[in-house]
């Protein structure tokens, strides 16, 4: 797969370094050559001679080596690569790459590089989810990193939860997709809906749901990676626009609707985003609260069906329309039953009763639902989730 590529790893400081041992070897047996920089953490976990044994070259450490400097300057050392490959991804090296920190050689070359940059990420799960990581995870995928995993199990510390680094071969496959991306979508359009949609109450006040938009940006940049042009078509969310992708930000569901509108033709349609069914007759001033006085009636008005609108667009229906359906009961039997009402070809049903957080969490267990099959996959990361469509949505179309 990957005969010829050129890998550099940088070995970050954590439990999983061990892992990387076992990553240079099969790196090594699918044909590509490995040089590796370890921080000076890392050296904690893994020594710079099994390293260097295991990947048959020498092992960059320190920033400020005269010898290696003389060799190759730290510049070239970083572009001298197919890709910069940052295994594990420790939730410091994270931050020290969102914030462009060049402290130590291994983030020096990170900030150096013009090559694509894949992050495995390794931490405890409790870091993992920290505001904190996540805004530096959301920071460097906008700005193009490519990242796989964390996956979740059982962690070093005893606990369970996601942060566990991506096992070698989900690594190796997706350099390989960073590398020889299957432009299997070149040439399709997609318009993908994502977020909550906003409802005003009157200038101030709104109705919202709890969307965050990850599973519909997810799957944006998913189409995107397999080459579609995507419009993506978001209520407000906290996410960056995903690379690659043109996107349309609105609020209300008449927005939304007229967005998806003015991007057709597509091929494709998925509409990942939680549609207020209702919108409301908006005060045109700020209702106001009088001591003593009764609440305000709001009046309820029934919104556009933005899915079952582009799934009947006539001469202009894209070929293949995706819906979502979030359900709290009778998940499958409700999915199957808005499929048809809907009129799209497929659903993705997912459970949103709070016991589950599948909204704005990172995981999604979600089932695939044709006119001949359900398919249900296990809980993925929405990312995986994206993946896996966007591979079955490629599949129907060629
Ligand atoms: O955004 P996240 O936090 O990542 O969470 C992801 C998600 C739970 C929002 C997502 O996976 C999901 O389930 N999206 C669909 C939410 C929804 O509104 O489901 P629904 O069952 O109410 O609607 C069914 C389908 O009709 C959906 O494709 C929806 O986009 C669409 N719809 C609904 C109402 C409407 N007026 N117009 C629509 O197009």
């Amino acid at each position: 797969m990957l005969n010829g590529k050129k890998v550099f790893l940088i070995i970050a400081g954590g439990i999983a370094a061990y892992k990387c041992l076992d990553l240079i070897r099969r790196l090594r047996e699918q044909g590509a050559s490995v040089r590796c920089c370890l921080t000076e953490n890392a050296k904690e976990f893994v020594t710079p001679l099994s390293v260097s044994a295991l990947s048959q070259g020498p092992v960059y450490t320190d920033q400020f080596s005269l010898k290696d400097e003389s060799e190759m300057s730290h510049i070239e050392l970083s572009r001298a690569s197919d890709i910069l490959v940052v295994a594990p991804a420790t939730a410091d090296v994270m931050a020290k790459m969102a914030a462009g920190l060049a402290d130590q050689l291994a983030t020096t070359l990170v900030l150096a590089t013009d090559k694509p940059v894949l992050i495995a990420p390794a931490m405890n799960l409790r870091m993992w989810l920290h505001a904190a990581t996540q805004a530096n995870l959301a920071t460097l995928m906008a700005r193009g990193i490519h990242v796989v995993g964390p996956n979740e199990g059982p962690m070093a510390c005893n606990e369970f939860g996601p942060g566990r680094m991506a096992e070698v071969p989900e690594i190796i496959a997706a350099i390989d997709g960073v590398l020889s991306p299957v432009q299997s979508l070149a040439g399709c359009h997609a318009i993908v809906t994502s977020g909550p949609t906003v409802e005003p109450i009157d200038p101030v006040r709104f109705i919202a749901n709890r969307s965050s938009g990850k599973q519909g940006h997810a799957i944006a940049a998913a189409l995107a990676a397999k080459g579609a042009r995507v419009t993506l078509v978001s209520g407000p969310t906290a996410l960056p626009d995903p690379v690659g992708v043109t996107t349309v930000s609105v609020e209300t569901a008449c927005e939304m609707l007229a967005a998806c509108q003015s991007a057709l033709p597509a091929d494709i349609v998925v509409c990942a985003a939680a549609v207020a069914d209702w919108g409301i007759k908006a005060a045109e001033q700020k209702l106001k609260k009088r001591p003593g006085g009764t609440p305000p009636v709001l009046e309820l008005t029934l919104n556009p069906d933005i899915l079952a609108t582009l799934s009947a667009a006539g001469p202009n229906r894209p070929r293949l329309v995706v819906g979502f359906a979030a359900e709290t009961e009778d998940l499958i039997a409700h999915a199957r039953d808005k499929r048809s009402r809907k009129g799209c070809d497929w659903i993705v049903a997912n459970d949103v009763s709070a016991e589950t957080g599948t909204f704005g969490s990172d995981t999604n267990q979600v089932h695939l639902i044709s006119a001949e099959a359900c398919e249900s996959w296990p809980s993925l990361d929405k990312r995986a989730v994206a993946t896996r469509l966007a591979d079955r949505i490629a599949e129907a179309l060629s």
